[in-house]
């Protein structure tokens, strides 16, 4: 089944990029974007959990070879739902697809001497997986391979993931020579990100009766994690604060925020409050009006299409009687998010630092012998 589904895609993303290989162009720079993904159709659901729950590097369980299948396949038909009731499929695909284009025609125009630029997608856990990917990049034979997390915040537990999963690829894999590799790991701040959000953010607080608009409380929102990662000490929550406040001040402090934390799974503690818990808990104290601003994630995926328009601005806002709730839409293809992923790219490729320093540094108290080596490899990889 991965196989076929691989193929498939692969199919249509050949023809989807016919232009540039019709035009004889070999890429020049490959920008592979790492991401988690999400299935496309509720029949990958499986496999991706699977996938998830097996990764030490993302979640840690107990007898996790057993448990995880067990969890990956109890959990199926109930994220298949959840699935089914947003259309059928996750969009990060086709977003990042499209971002990808957008990004590489205009650092064509912008970086001419490092053209042709050609996006590849990276998967952690569903088609197209990144190990794929990396075999079609070889096949390409491009000068330089830039490794792009789409994840603007670092965290070991998704951006360390999939920069790990490249590092276990090519313990068996040999690696292509004459390939100049780097990285972007992190961008949390960039003022052009900032931007985008500050403006998804007017967009909606437009959107409110003139009367309302400066009480109405900003609601950060950012993927939850256990605070057995928050004590190793990943950058995730400082990277997220870093983020808020720079979108605050590029808004000139205009209302009342907050910064609350998603998704969490399994009973043990993570970063808090939930981000129902905060809705239920300002609209105790008088509060009624909101804008939920995903803040972590730069694509339209489950969390935002399910967990804040359906389960929070939907249901919980009627059961706590929320006066209005809107939701600022993920960056997808705004275009000052386009210019900020050519930007951060254009700037990348000029500069002389092939990694940031942080990236090579583990986390204090880390004790993950993968991590140890994946540093190890990645300092040699980018010193060539
Ligand atoms: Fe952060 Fe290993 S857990 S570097």
């Amino acid at each position: 089944m991965f196989l076929h589904n691989t193929k498939l895609y692969g199919l249509a993303r050949n023809l989807a990029t016919g232009v540039r290989h019709l035009s004889g162009q070999k890429p020049k720079t490959a920008i592979l974007m790492l991401n988690m993904g999400g299935p496309t159709h509720t029949d990958q659901v499986h496999d991706y959990l699977f996938r998830i729950m097996t990764d030490r590097d993302m979640i840690q369980l107990p007898v996790q070879s057993r448990l995880g299948p067990w969890i990956a396949q109890r959990r199926t038909p109930e994220v298949q739902k959840k699935y089914k009731e947003i259309g059928g499929g996750s969009p990060i695909l086709k977003w990042t697809e499209l971002q990808g284009q957008l990004m590489c025609e205009q650092l064509d125009r912008i970086s001419p001497e490092t053209g042709p630029h050609k996006h590849y997608v990276g998967f952690r856990y569903v088609n197209p997986l990144t190990e794929d990917t990396l075999a079609e990049i070889e096949n390409d034979k491009p000068e330089r391979i830039v490794l792009f997390s789409q994840y603007p915040q670092y965290s070991c537990a998704t951006s360390g993931s999939s920069f790990n999963s490249i590092f276990t690829h090519y313990r068996s894999n040999n690696l292509p020579s004459n390939i100049k590799w780097s990285i972007i790991d992190r961008w949390g701040t960039h003022p052009l990100l900032i931007k985008t959000f500050a403006q998804r953010i007017r967009d909606e607080l437009a959107k409110f009766v003139e009367t309302k608009r400066n009480d109405v409380v900003i609601l950060f929102t950012a993927h939850s994690l256990p605070l057995k990662a928050v004590s190793r000490g990943d950058a995730y929550p400082s990277e997220i604060g870093a983020s808020v406040h720079m979108v605050m001040q590029e808004l000139g402090q205009s209302n009342p925020y907050s910064l609350a934390w998603q998704s969490k799974v399994g009973p043990l503690p993570w970063l808090a409050p939930a981000t129902d818990d905060a809705i239920k808990g300002y609209v105790k104290q008088g509060l009624k009006n909101f804008i939920l601003v995903p803040i972590a994630f730069v694509n339209e995926h489950i969390e935002t299409l399910h967990e804040l328009d359906i389960e929070y601005c939907d249901e919980l806002a009627k059961e706590v009687g929320v006066e209005e709730i809107r939701r600022a839409a993920a960056p997808n293809d705004h275009p000052l998010f386009i210019d900020a992923l050519s930007n951060i790219v254009a700037d990348h490729l000029k500069s002389e630092q092939s990694v940031n320093p942080k990236f090579l540094m583990r986390c204090p108290m880390c004790s993950n012998q993968k991590c140890r080596e994946s540093k190890s490899w990645y300092r040699q990889l980018c010193s060539n």
